[in-house]
């Protein structure tokens, strides 16, 4: 479906007078663009009034690219409800978790449980898909915009309390069901009934974790029904057209393997560098690849970077300015890490609104500079390792479970102030990423078999059915990392007491753990064989039952208690890990892995990310530093393109070998 597209752009000819666009098609013709997508904000142009399509100008414009052979994908621009609609109904608006209303005047000012609005959004979609379905220009659709941003604070208005009551209901039937499920004995919460229940807005002090739980598990659901409206109306429309969305890797409110669902394959954002972004992060890369690597997993397949960025990012705030080769590098990362298609946001800096200072690829003035001469010569530089590559995925042994109820439970309960469920995965991340091991983010619903070592960190909440797979993945063989507050709770949030940590999986690791210490405002020191180092913000207190202490704290009043263990179970071996390692501990920690040994060796800063077919191997190796670098690839690896010889690569540059198997 997407073999011939690899470059587009994100286009908004409506911001501009019309005769810009001839100027437009002919610089993104020479630059090598094969796709726009255009449509995703523009309401308020497309149905002018109540009921009011106005789509002449949008047809025109699909007619002018179809002309020069270039695609378009259209978004549904149900993220930016138009004023007529609002001031018709206030009441779409979200309210926040303190009762204020979030007014128009950005985007996103819409509540999905809302019927009026869904009303509206449906009859859009049906309306638009109807009449673009019939051009045959368009190739695809992606559905509203980032779902899930702007939306953490989720909407607490009457209507998506009743949803959530109604939600309650169906999961739990009775209301006596609900009441054991969240433990409401404690502090006199006992509900009569379902209606009784509110959306958890602020309380006068403290909240119910099993009911927060819920209520992000709701709204995500919420989201994806939005959603999954839209996916129905076009899809009668348009049976040989793709439907896609354009997600932001880690983000949380919506579980994107669900959303995912209906989709014939996800789209991405990728923004390596803004505002919000740490200095250290421009040196290494391994932040940016971990998105990637998460939305390659939301399906396992390859997928589409929607918003590649390709210039100074900002609002308010503007991030730094991309060096020569960076927006290029980011590119390729993009694409070593499965991304087939790549849509660069946007084609030209906006003269108005919010994002004024979100730079594309042409600035304020549309005259083409640097970087459109940058993308121009990487389009020609990569389109045909692409067009090979295109379908074809990373191959990886090691993979990292990644759950969003697992997230939900410590966005509810941090633990240590600054615990975060994705930065500490992103630990075992990066110590994998560092030594080049290939990281497959996956689903606990995933098949787990085609893994060698699985890293499961902070499986907090552990059903039956979770454990007993776990369990059988280490009885197979498997080798298996868990960590620090393991089988801690039940689906429904609340702790389990039959057993000691870690409950369910305590005979798999060889420990139990009956106490625990907060690292508040401290660190511990950790021995690993005769090495120090330090850990930080937990500290499990492990007693060995048939493991071996691969670590133990080396301060505190326990010190010599293990920290570290690992124990054989039927074929396999079952780590765990009591502590957040720190970058050096982990580096230790992963030398003892077997993994380790197969790895390829590089520079710090130099990444290798590898594609895979049957027969061959493509390996791509990006120089993330801003400093020169050596790489002496294997034998075997031979180069994508004669650069004479040459065994370096230069800042923020990339070279592509390949290997036959
Ligand atoms: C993305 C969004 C775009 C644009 C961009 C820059 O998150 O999808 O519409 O807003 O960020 O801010
Ligand atoms: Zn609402």
């Amino acid at each position: 479906m997407s073999e011939k597209i690899q470059f587009g752009v994100d286009y908004y000819p409506e911001h501009w007078n019309s005769e810009r666009i001839e100027t437009d098609i002919k610089l993104m013709k020479e630059m090598g663009i094969d796709l726009v997508r255009l449509g995703e904000f523009s309401w308020s142009k497309l149905e002018t009034s109540d009921n009011n399509f106005e789509f002449g100008w949008l047809k025109q414009v699909v007619a002018k690219f179809e002309k020069v052979g270039i695609k378009v994908v259209l978004g549904t621009p149900t993220a930016a409800p138009p004023a007529w609609l609002i001031k018709e109904h206030p009441e779409i608006q979200p309210v926040d978790r303190e009762s204020r209303t979030r007014h128009f005047g950005g985007r996103h000012h819409c509540c999905h449980s809302n019927l009026t609005y869904r009303k509206y959004c449906e009859r859009y979609v049906e309306i638009f898909a109807e009449e673009f379905s019939k051009s045959t220009n368009v190739i695809g659709w992606q559905i509203d915009n980032e779902l899930g941003n702007s939306h953490n604070e989720l909407c607490y208005c009457d209507s998506c309390e009743k949803n959530f009551q109604r939600w309650l209901e169906k999961k739990y039937v009775t209301i006596n069901e609900l009441n054991q499920s969240w433990g409401t004995t404690f502090w006199s919460q006992t509900y009569n009934d379902f209606e009784q229940i509110q959306a958890p807005k602020l309380t006068a002090a403290g909240e119910n974790p099993s009911q927060l739980l819920d209520w992000k598990r709701c709204h995500s659901d919420l989201i994806k029904d939005f959603h999954d409206e839209q996916v129905e109306i076009i899809r009668k429309y348009s049976e040989d057209t793709f439907i896609t969305h354009n997600m932001m890797g880690f983000s949380n409110v919506v579980n994107y393997y669900e959303l995912a669902e209906k989709l014939d394959f996800v789209s991405h954002d990728q923004y390596p560098s803004g505002p919000f972004h740490k200095e250290q992060n421009r040196q290494s890369g391994d932040h940016q690849a971990a998105e990637l690597d998460v939305i390659r997993g939301i399906k396992q397949q390859t997928f589409w970077i929607m918003e590649q960025q390709s210039n100074i990012a900002g609002w308010d705030v503007l991030g730094r300015l991309p060096s020569p080769g960076q927006i290029s590098l980011w590119t390729v990362q993009s694409v070593a890490h499965g991304a087939d298609t790549i849509v660069y946001f946007r084609w030209r800096t906006s003269a108005m609104g919010t994002e004024q200072y979100w730079h594309g690829i042409l600035p304020h003035s549309g005259i083409p500079g640097r970087v459109y001469e940058e993308i121009k010569t990487l389009t020609k530089e990569i389109r045909p390792i692409m067009q090979q590559v295109n379908g074809i995925k990373p191959k990886s042994k090691v993979a990292i479970v990644y759950s969003y109820d697992q997230s939900y439970a410590f966005d509810i309960q941090h633990h240590h102030p600054d615990l975060n469920y994705v930065d500490h995965l992103r630990t075992y991340y990066k110590g994998l990423y560092e030594n080049n091991i290939s990281v497959d983010f996956i689903s606990d619903a995933a098949d787990f078999s085609e893994y060698e070592l699985i890293v499961a960190p902070l499986q907090f909440i552990l059903t039956n059915e979770l454990a007993e797979k776990y369990r059988n993945y280490v009885q197979k063989g498997g080798n298996l990392i868990l960590t620090m507050r393991t089988g801690v709770k039940t689906e429904s949030n609340i702790c389990y007491t039959d057993s000691p940590l870690p409950g369910l999986l305590s005979d798999v690791l060889g420990i139990q753990v009956p106490e625990y210490d907060c690292l508040l405002d401290t660190e511990v020191r950790i021995k690993i064989g005769d090495k120090n180092h330090v850990a930080n913000k937990w500290a499990d207190l492990i007693t060995l039952t048939s493991a071996e202490a691969l670590a133990s704290y080396d301060s505190q009043f326990y010190k010599g208690t293990p920290a570290i263990t690992q124990n054989d179970f039927g074929k396999g071996k079952a780590y765990y890990v009591g502590t957040e390692m720190s970058p050096s501990l982990m580096s230790d920690f992963i030398d003892r892995l077997q993994i380790k040994k197969e790895a390829q060796a590089a520079p710090i800063g130099v990444e290798i990310a590898s594609r895979e077919s049957e027969k061959l191997i493509y390996h791509f190796v990006m120089n993330h530093t801003d400093c020169i670098q050596s790489f002496d690839p294997p034998k075997h690896w031979t180069l994508y393109k004669d650069d004479k010889g040459t065994k370096t690569i230069p800042e923020h540059g990339y070279l592509i070998f390949i290997e036959n198997k």
